[in-house]
């Protein structure tokens, strides 16, 4: 169990206080430590925000690949401020560490709002299912994927006290490592659309066909709607498609949100047969059916319209843990 403090006591150092990090360890003290970064040394990492360093551009501002004290980083230039209650939250996330997470390493506040994160290198989960310059991903490394991104979630749902929830979890949001383990990324940052004021306003927060009805409709906020978002990533490693499926000639009227595409199929006379015709043609004939039907199901309870028949993200690594057992090998 992992207890946030409610006065969150911690040491404030900047990069180049390292040392006094050091002697306070050499002590036996474990203290956690956000780094406060300097605009300058965040600067002088970028090569002066340079675009030659940008990994890309998300809804809440561009990315860049830094090197930070001999670290591997990726900075999210924020297009808005922080409030002091963000930064409060931001201190108290680096006190989660977990393998399936994308780790905090610090911030700085001066001149904008910047985020540091470790850098994961080898693209996002959308990447790898839609994108060119990626091998196709295997059936085993498809259950992988989905079972590390469930245990961070599980991680953040049930081991943080006050619970967080993720709120905009979708594949761009799950970053692979050079070894195909996943983490997912970007936690907490819907807490700063919810507590940045007026400027944010026109920002939804999450992803349109991740977001379940009664987050979209009513605003209603619980661990559900991460499985909900989890569930059409489940969605999306089986079919490679997105989350909204554009139609074939390009229009908006004729896009279908993935959930409705499986869920016609599942329910339709011969649902085996329609399924079979939405799995990635990459996978070729490489996988157990038995596993696909199995991921198929979990990944509609996920998505169930009521957020109570849902299962919990606990129940979610279980069942892909069996899942895993009958992928192995394949
Ligand atoms: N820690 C990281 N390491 C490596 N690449 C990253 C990291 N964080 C983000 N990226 C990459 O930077 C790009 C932009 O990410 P960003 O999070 O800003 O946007 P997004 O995930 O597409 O949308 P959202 O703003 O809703 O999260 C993505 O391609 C993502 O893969
Ligand atoms: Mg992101």
């Amino acid at each position: 169990m992992h207890f946030f403090p409610s006065t969150i006591l911690m040491q404030k150092v900047t990069a180049s206080s390292t040392q006094a990090g050091i002697a306070s360890l050499a002590a036996g003290i474990t203290v956690d430590k956000p780094v406060e970064f300097t605009y300058q040394e965040l600067f002088n990492a970028t090569e002066g925000f340079n675009i030659t360093r940008k990994i890309g551009q998300g809804g809440f501002g561009a990315v860049y690949y830094a090197e930070l004290v001999g670290e591997k980083a990726a900075i999210k230039k924020m297009d808005m401020k922080a409030t002091q209650e963000f930064l409060a939250e931001l201190k108290a996330l680096t006190h989660v560490h977990h393998l399936n997470l994308v780790r905090f390493i610090g911030y700085c506040t001066e001149s904008s709002l910047f985020l540091v994160y470790e850098f994961v290198e080898n693209g996002n989960l959308s990447q790898h299912l839609r994108g060119t310059g990626y091998e196709p991903l295997s059936w085993a490394e498809r259950v992988r994927i989905a079972l590390d991104s469930a245990r961070g979630l599980e991680y953040i749902h049930e081991h943080t006290v006050p619970v967080y929830i993720h709120r905009d979890i979708k594949s761009a949001n799950i970053l692979i490592d050079k070894n195909t383990r996943a983490k997912v990324a970007d936690l907490g940052l819907a807490k700063l659309t919810e507590v940045g004021g007026a400027s944010l306003q026109t920002r939804v927060v999450g992803t349109f066909g991740y977001m379940p009805p009664e987050y979209f409709q009513y605003g209603e906020v619980s661990r559900k709607v991460d499985v909900y978002a989890f569930g059409v990533v489940l969605y999306e490693l089986i079919s490679a498609k997105d989350a909204i499926v554009q139609s074939t000639d390009g229009s908006a009227s004729g896009s279908k949100v993935l959930v409705y595409l499986f869920e016609e199929t599942l329910t339709a006379p011969d649902p085996e047969e329609g399924l079979k015709k939405l799995i990635d043609p990459k996978l070729g004939d490489d996988y157990p059916i038995d596993a696909i039907l199995m991921m198929t199901q979990l990944a509609k309870v996920c998505t169930e319209e009521d957020p109570k028949l849902r299962p919990t993200m606990r129940s979610v690594v279980v069942a892909l843990m069996t899942l895993s057992s009958m992928s192995f090998g394949i």
